[in-house]
């Protein structure tokens, strides 16, 4: 096996778990490392990823140097020492600079004052690059997204620069992507038929749940399929498809997608959805099938595998009492189970599913399961392992909500 060497760093979302999980499942185990609270190596270039169809990375950056510190005060120096030196490779005119830092101690104040040290070393350079550095303000230790972009700090002319503290060094990157916010938003919010009792699927969930299903071995391989060719006869399959979020991202990605759903109405919102998407992305060529029936019974006519946030019972922004949660629970339970059953002997051997289930948070991080997440080997379905990853912890939940989503990333015993 070769040796890991680090050329990239991943900038993982606020549950830094489903960020792993879904860059181990798309690039191997092997050739990622998490370090940190919030990051993780990769050996693989910023530029073979990617990075759109990534859900749980933020932010990608190039690694320029591996310090031997991790004092603040030991990484300024080095900024204000290298930074103008670099700055004679980059064209003169404007020049913005943005510093983020992940697992240090350290106030926003202080990056702001090292920011303007770098700034002042860079003015003393000879001409070309004199008072034209322009800086941007942290209001946290790390930049967010939009900083990102609205400064437009991963084009020609600018830099963010990303330190990382991986125990008493740091990673010194330079951002190459950034999570485009706003196109999430636009495909979010913009679609004409919502529905806030099923459609709140984040976009980045359903990637995340794609890469999780899709990922190695590649499917394309596996089937001797030409890459593009391949991609499109590779159906996703959702059978609680609701208002179709995870259908959208799946024909972004270039797949062909069958929804199917017990209700009428919410057929009709996915297929009204769909069009939509189909009519604003015009590069979309995968096929669409959306049907009304019901998943504890149907036998899908055709598959390549399934990815599905499946019935999470009634929305609740209060904890119920135990009787009524109790009930709330075994409702879910039981279709859950029954649709399990029923796919049990449709999904091909060689193919991962992954299912959202819902989970209750009773308090800060502690969850009632549903019980059928332990009687999954009964059921003939074993869970997929992941090594830098927990597979039971894969629960999706934000402080305040009560109904989390936990994924079951399945294949068949
Ligand atoms: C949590 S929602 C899925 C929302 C979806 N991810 C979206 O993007 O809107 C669960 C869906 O399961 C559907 N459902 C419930 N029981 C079903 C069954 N037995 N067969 C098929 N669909 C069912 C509901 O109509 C609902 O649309």
């Amino acid at each position: 096996m070769s040796e890991f060497k680090a050329r990239t760093v991943a900038i993982l979302g606020r549950q830094p778990e489903f960020g792993v999980s879904e860059l181990e499942s798309l690039y191997g185990a092997e050739r990622i490392k998490p370090i940190g609270g919030s990051a993780a190596l990769l050996d693989i270039e910023a530029g073979e990823i990617n990075f759109k169809n990534l859900g749980g990375t933020i932010k990608v950056a190039k690694i320029l140097a591996e310090l031997s510190t991790s004092s603040w005060i030991g990484i300024e120096k080095y900024l204000i020492k290298q930074v103008p030196v670099h700055l004679k490779h980059v064209a003169s005119g404007k020049f913005t600079l943005g510093l983020s830092a992940y697992d240090f101690n350290v106030s926003p104040n202080q990056i702001n004052k090292t920011a303007l040290s770098v700034k002042k070393a860079a003015r003393r350079l000879p001409a070309g690059r004199q008072g034209s550095m322009r800086v941007v303000p942290n209001k946290a230790a790390a930049l967010s997204s939009a900083q990102v972009l609205h400064n437009r700090l991963t084009t020609k002319g600018a830099w963010e620069l990303v330190l990382v503290k991986h125990r008493n060094q740091t990673i010194l990157a330079q951002t190459m992507f950034v999570q485009d916010i706003e196109a999430y938003g636009a495909r979010d919010q913009a679609r004409p038929a919502r529905d806030a009792k099923v459609g709140m699927l984040p976009p980045k969930l359903a990637q995340i749940m794609i890469n999780l299903a899709v990922g190695q071995p590649d499917p394309m391989k596996a089937n001797g399929w030409d890459k593009a060719e391949g991609v499109r006869k590779f159906i996703v399959l959702d059978p609680f498809c609701g208002t179709g979020v995870i259908l959208q991202e799946a024909l972004l990605m270039g797949y062909s997608v069958y929804g199917t759903d017990i209700d009428e109405r919410l057929v009709s919102y996915t297929k009204k959805n769909l069009q939509w998407l189909v009519g604003k992305y015009p590069n979309i060529e995968g096929r669409v099938m959306v049907e009304a029936v019901d998943a504890t019974s149907y036998l899908w006519p055709r598959f390549s595998t399934v990815i599905t946030e499946a019935y999470l019972g009634r929305p609740l922004n209060k904890l119920p009492a135990p009787s009524e949660l109790n009930k709330i629970v075994q409702d879910s339970n039981t279709i859950i189970k029954k649709f399990l059953k029923n796919l049990r002997p449709q999904l091909k051997p060689d193919r991962k599913a992954v299912v959202a289930v819902p989970a209750w948070q009773i308090s800060s991080r502690r969850f009632k399961f549903l019980p059928l997440v332990d009687e999954l080997t009964d059921m003939g379905y074993s869970i997929v392992k992941f090594k830098h990853v927990d597979p039971g912890g894969l629960v999706y939940c934000r402080e305040d909500q009560i109904v989390a989503r936990q994924l079951l990333v399945i294949e068949r015993l």
